[in-house]
């Protein structure tokens, strides 16, 4: 096979199973195998420069940094969203949208989440991605077409036969929560910044004008929309969209669906909010929007914002409340955990008075005072967390935090190694009731020895009464002991 020709087949190979990975959530082959096609195109492109093509995956990242980004006007403005929060004012809504329609006709309705990310608009050339902007002011973005290229769910290249000639899509760039916590956990342990929230993490990424930082950062795409589009397409629902959308290779949310009826959109709402925590990226709530693009426009446009469209909001997952004290928790393995007691406070779906603030350094970074207003976050399954202060509220002679001298349990010394960022209590085991009780948790949790029937409180009791110090002592429990324990019935 000829040069051309190989470089022809690895780019449509990799363009395959980048589709399967970073699309479709199911790829075909192992990384080492992509990694090898992707080290093959490098080679031969080297040797063959004169043969790269613009749309070949090793020009994800290309060019040099940019010196700012370029205003670009949209051709459609990027409208936002009406919002309510009961299903009486989604009622509501819907019946405005028939009384203004006045033709009978039914409405279907369109549901899917609201991605808590960055609204961007991808222009399509014959294929070819071409610009990419954010919304700006709606009328008025910035070019990140750059950055946006280095986003693997993003397609470079159509290759369809029923493409228009020009068309604009629309959809939110976001980072996976897995990917935000994996970065902020690499940036504590490294002293460097940690993002605020995977949403700040976004739009950070998409705002670097060296595209190959933008490259390092796990950001993906769902595509939610049609922008406009020109010669040789005219769907007539949104539905109809979103499935032609998958179908050109755009990645799109599988948990949208649509309903004849406020009631089936409840059940929606409610399954969704269920599976909130689960998702695997922050939503902010869910966009209904008429499913008709015939009643759409009809229905038109007021104040920048579509009546034929409305956001649902969820509880908010982030809320501001008030530095009470700071207390310091001992771990399995010694590590000495900052926790925030907060004023009780309202943040995802439910009341919160504790936080973690992780380390000394992330306590330094915040610079929080006790009596601090802070910012908290609690979203997916991980625990609530001190994200920043609000500044402009700290009470007068607020007290810094420091790192107490010795373990709050043994009393042991506390000491931190090197350039480590946790502070650690140096009693070990034998010496820390908390570090004992913390391991005994572990040992006996539903990922370790997963024994049914002893949690945080039997064991909390079992080591304050001496019965157990180390896990070889839970095997020699006997009846006579456990029934005298508080709770315990025979
Ligand atoms: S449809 C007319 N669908 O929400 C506007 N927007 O308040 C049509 N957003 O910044 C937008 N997920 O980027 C739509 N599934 C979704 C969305 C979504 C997030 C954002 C959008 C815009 C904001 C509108």
């Amino acid at each position: 096979m000829n040069v051309e020709a190989r470089l022809e087949e690895l780019r449509a190979l990799i363009h395959h199973h980048n589709h399967r990975y970073h699309v479709l959530d199911d790829p075909e082959i192992a990384d080492v195998e992509y990694d090898a096609l992707f080290d093959e195109l490098l080679a031969l492109e080297a040797d063959h420069p004169e043969l790269v093509t613009s749309d070949s995956p090793s020009q994800r990242v290309g060019g040099a940094p940019l010196d700012g980004f370029r205003a670009i006007s949209h051709e459609r403005p990027m409208l936002s969203l009406e919002k309510c929060t009961t299903v009486e004012e989604l009622g509501d809504w819907l019946k405005r949208c028939q009384s203004r329609l006045d033709d009978g006709a039914p409405i279907t309705l369109a549901c899917e989440p609201k991605i808590d990310g960055v609204a961007v608009a991808l222009v399509y050339e014959q294929g070819t991605l071409t610009l990419a902007s954010t919304r700006g002011d709606g009328n008025t973005g910035e070019d990140i077409t750059a950055n946006v290229r280095t986003i693997g769910a993003v397609p470079l290249k159509l290759t369809a036969d029923n493409l228009p000639r020009r068309m604009e899509i629309r959809g939110e760039i976001y980072m996976p929560l897995a990917a935000f916590e994996r970065f902020n956990e690499k940036a504590r342990e490294s002293g460097g910044k940690a993002l605020i929230n995977p949403r700040n993490g976004a739009a950070g990424s998409l705002r670097q004008l060296d595209p190959k930082l933008t490259a390092e950062r796990p950001l993906t795409m769902f595509c939610y929309g049609l922008g406009w589009a020109e010669g040789g397409w005219a769907p007539r629902a949104h539905t109809e969209v979103m499935a032609q959308l998958e179908a050109w290779g755009f990645r799109v949310n599988a948990d949208a669906a649509a309903f004849a009826d406020i009631a089936g959109v409840e059940t929606y709402l409610e399954d969704l909010l269920a599976r909130r925590e689960r998702l695997g990226y922050d939503i902010d709530g869910v966009v209904i929007k008429v499913d008709s693009l015939a009643q759409q426009e009809a229905l038109g446009t007021v104040t920048r914002k579509p009546r034929w469209a409305i956001a649902y909001k969820y509880p908010a997952e982030e809320a501001t409340t008030r530095l009470l004290d700071v207390e310091f928790q001992v771990g399995r393995t010694g590590a000495v955990t900052p926790v925030a007691r907060l004023e009780p406070v309202f943040v995802g779906g439910v009341t919160v008075s504790n936080a973690t603030l992780h380390n000394m350094d992330e306590i330094t970074r915040l610079g929080i005072h006790i009596g601090d207003t802070v910012m908290v976050r609690r979203a997916g399954d991980v625990i609530p967390q001190v994200v920043k202060v609000v500044e402009g509220n700290r009470p007068a002679g607020a007290a810094a935090i420091t790192l107490p001298v010795s373990c709050p349990v043994c009393g042991s010394e506390i000491v931190r190694e090197g350039d480590e960022a946790v502070a650690r209590c140096s009693g070990g085991v034998l010496r820390c009731e908390a570090q004992r009780k913390e391991g005994l948790k572990h040992f006996a949790s539903r990922l370790a020895m997963d024994i049914e029937g002893v949690g945080d409180k039997l064991l909390e009791q079992l080591v304050e009464a001496e019965l157990v110090r180390d896990p070889s002592d839970l095997y020699r429990l006997d009846l006579e002991t456990l029934i005298g324990l508080e709770r315990m019935g025979k």
